[in-house]
């Protein structure tokens, strides 16, 4: 397969993922089964687009979905601690079960923003599912209930994952060659 030309090499290929994301929705609908109020699945934008639709339709519990944008102060190649809410989601969770979706948690910062931020909600139950994890990275301690990956601590693109917007669509996460963002950094 020919590979765009910033990419390094696939760390997860499509057949990887998706039998992975079909697991992960056995596990999250056999927990869930029977719960009084339907799931909220909340979506964190933009990089989460791909895996929570995948995981949502494979889901055989009743469930509605949702969005939350965030953004850090950090740009490029940089990251910071500080979160910003950009903008919220649009169903009450109060009294609701909700499932926070994430693509990626690299320092830990947004996860562990936004399970404060969803606790203070009062929710029925909240749990969080990410695709991917970089533990070598990680800053605080975050609640990871439905993990799909860990990966190693280099910049990965596709399914969802970008860099300057590009590679989301792409059906795999690899690997950036590092000079591409060393260079913009
Ligand atoms: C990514 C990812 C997480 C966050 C994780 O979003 O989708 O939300 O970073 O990083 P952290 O664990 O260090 O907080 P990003 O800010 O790149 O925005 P995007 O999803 O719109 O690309």
């Amino acid at each position: 397969m020919e590979l765009p030309p910033d990419i390094e090499r696939i760390l997860l290929d499509e057949a990887t993922i998706q039998r992975r994301v079909e697991e992960l929705a056995a596990q999250i609908s056999a927990d869930y089964a029977g719960t009084a109020a339907d799931l909220i699945l909340v979506g964190v934008l933009k990089g989460s687009f791909i895996f929570l639709a995948d995981l949502a339709r494979r889901l055989t519990v009743p469930h509605a979905v949702d969005f939350i944008a965030l953004s850090s102060y950090a740009s490029g190649a940089v990251r910071s601690d500080a979160v910003r809410l950009i903008m919220d989601t649009r169903l009450p969770v109060t009294g609701r079960p909700v499932l926070i979706v994430e693509d990626i948690v690299d320092t830990g910062h947004t996860l562990a923003y936004l399970v404060r931020n969803f606790d203070a909600r009062h929710p029925a139950s909240l749990r969080t599912c990410t695709l991917t994890s970089k533990p070598a990275r990680h800053e605080v301690p975050v609640q990871l209930d439905y993990l799909g990956f860990e990966i190693p601590d280099v910049w990965v693109v596709g399914y969802g994952l970008d860099y300057a917007d590009r590679y989301r669509t792409l059906p795999y996460i690899a690997a950036l060659k590092p000079e591409v963002y060393r260079s913009k950094a």
